[in-house]
């Protein structure tokens, strides 16, 4: 049975590229992107790591650790970096596992045989702060992941985490949410005293400033 939403991401330890770690003691306290790539120099995962690199601010005002894994070696990861820092012109400062054995690989459930027996296919784990996993996504290895969406769904779970709403399709931060039906009429005038629209008794939006 794979991970599911809500499972404690399990905890491992592992080389990486800023040295061996424990996973929970690494995560404690903020959220982690937890996501792996195919292979070291490959070019998609070139673009990704890069990335990555480059939203290092975006991630750290959401309180996010990201933490990239291969099966690759330490020392590939190392060479890779300085390839990724010169073509994407970015520093990769955030650590990446070096899962040689494929141990946190299988544990994670990243190596989809009907795509390769041997490397990780583009696995996405969302981790709260609690080590609950909050979202899984998995791409192929032939499609980059779209960075806009992981930020966006971070902000859609903090958002809910704080007001106990839910976001709806192609959400993004500042736009309406969701009161969810499990909230009556009595209790939302209680909790949104901003006010509310009923579109439908099960569809009833209003509006969150991260100030509230
Ligand atoms: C890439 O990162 O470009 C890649 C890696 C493995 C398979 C296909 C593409």
């Amino acid at each position: 049975m794979g991970l599911r939403i809500g499972d404690i991401a399990p905890d491992f330890e592992i080389d990486t590229t800023e040295g061996s770690i424990n996973f929970h003691d690494w995560a404690k306290g903020s959220w982690v992107f937890f996501f792996s790539h195919p292979a070291d120099y490959t070019p998609v995962c070139t673009t990704e790591m890069g990335r990555t690199a480059q939203l290092a601010d975006e991630f750290a005002k959401r309180k996010v650790k990201p933490l990239g894994l291969s099966t690759d070696t330490v020392e590939a990861h190392k060479g890779w970096i300085n390839d990724i820092n010169e073509t994407q012109n970015t520093q990769v400062e955030f650590p990446i596992v070096a899962d040689k054995d494929k141990k946190v690989a299988k544990l994670y459930e990243m190596i989809h045989p009907g795509e390769s027996e041997t490397a990780t296919v583009r696995s996405v784990f969302i981790i709260d702060p609690n080590h609950k996993i909050r979202l899984t996504m998995t791409y192929p290895m032939s499609v980059g992941r779209n960075f806009a969406e992981i930020l966006r769904v971070i902000d859609a779970l903090q958002t809910g985490d704080k007001h106990g709403i839910a976001c709806p399709a192609d959400w993004e931060l500042g736009g309406d949410v969701i009161i969810p039906p499990t909230v009556s009429s009595e209790d939302a005038q209680k909790k949104f005293p901003q006010g509310f629209k009923t579109v439908k008794p099960y569809l009833r939006y209003t509006s969150v400033k991260d100030e509230d």
